[in-house]
């Protein structure tokens, strides 16, 4: 699908939060030298652990809002890097509070609005840690909706999760964009029936092959 016909019969665009609107990186690299040689490994063990619990959760059918998933990650962590010095705890769990957009996201939330599509995050963030983030970005003005898995108690990839988007508007799964920069989210998204755009800002290698983008994008530019 070239990008001429990306938006064609799109009713509303849908968007990941955390490395996709959201530039945690950039966030946690700020601590770098205060973390020490270990923060490359600190901050993957984190952000994987993060992930992991929330599947692990899901599979097990409970749920905990990600939040509390976030700090426990962060735990393990700086438990498996004792070299790290404990009392950054608090500074690096600010960087999933207070965050920075990337900088094309408002712009390009702007244009999509002006051409009639509604726009939407949809995170596994719960309600209080996504909302802060938004208003911390000054996005709130550019989104129609903030959804977030704290509705279902389900977190992406299970499908009750993205079901939340056509409750919210009130459209059928083609109707819907969805973009994350999570191949994961992505192939969750297709096998859901969406209009799935990769937006690869790390160049990362393609996976899930039964589950792929119509479009890999390196930012959120390439969408108009
Ligand atoms: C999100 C995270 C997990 O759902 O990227 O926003």
């Amino acid at each position: 699908m070239s990008d001429l016909n990306l938006l064609d019969g799109i009713r509303a665009a849908v968007f990941d939060a955390y490395g996709t609107l959201f530039d945690v990186n950039a966030a946690v690299q700020r601590h770098a030298a205060a973390i020490g040689p270990q923060a490359t490994s600190l901050s993957e063990t984190w952000r994987t652990k993060q992930l992991e619990y929330s599947w692990i959760h899901g599979l097990m059918g409970r749920y905990e809002p990600f939040w509390t998933l976030t700090e426990r990650a962060l735990d393990f962590a700086l438990a498996k890097h004792p070299d790290v010095d404990r009392g950054l705890r608090e500074r690096l769990l600010d960087t999933y509070r207070d965050l920075d957009a990337y900088e094309e996201v408002p712009g390009v939330l702007s244009a999509l609005r002006e051409r009639g599509l509604r726009t939407a995050i949809l995170t596994n963030g719960d309600k209080p840690m996504i909302d802060r983030a938004v208003a911390s970005a000054g996005l709130a003005g550019h989104l129609d909706a903030v959804l977030t898995v704290d509705a279902v108690r389900m977190f992406k990839t299970h499908p009750d999760a993205y079901r939340i988007a056509l409750d919210e508007f009130g459209v059928s799964r083609e109707e819907v964009l969805f973009c994350s920069s999570n191949r994961w989210d992505i192939a969750g998204a297709a096998a859901y029936g969406f209009r799935p755009v990769w937006i690869n800002r790390k160049g990362l290698p393609d996976e899930y092959p039964d589950f792929a983008p119509v479009a890999v994008l390196g930012s959120l530019d390439g969408l108009l």
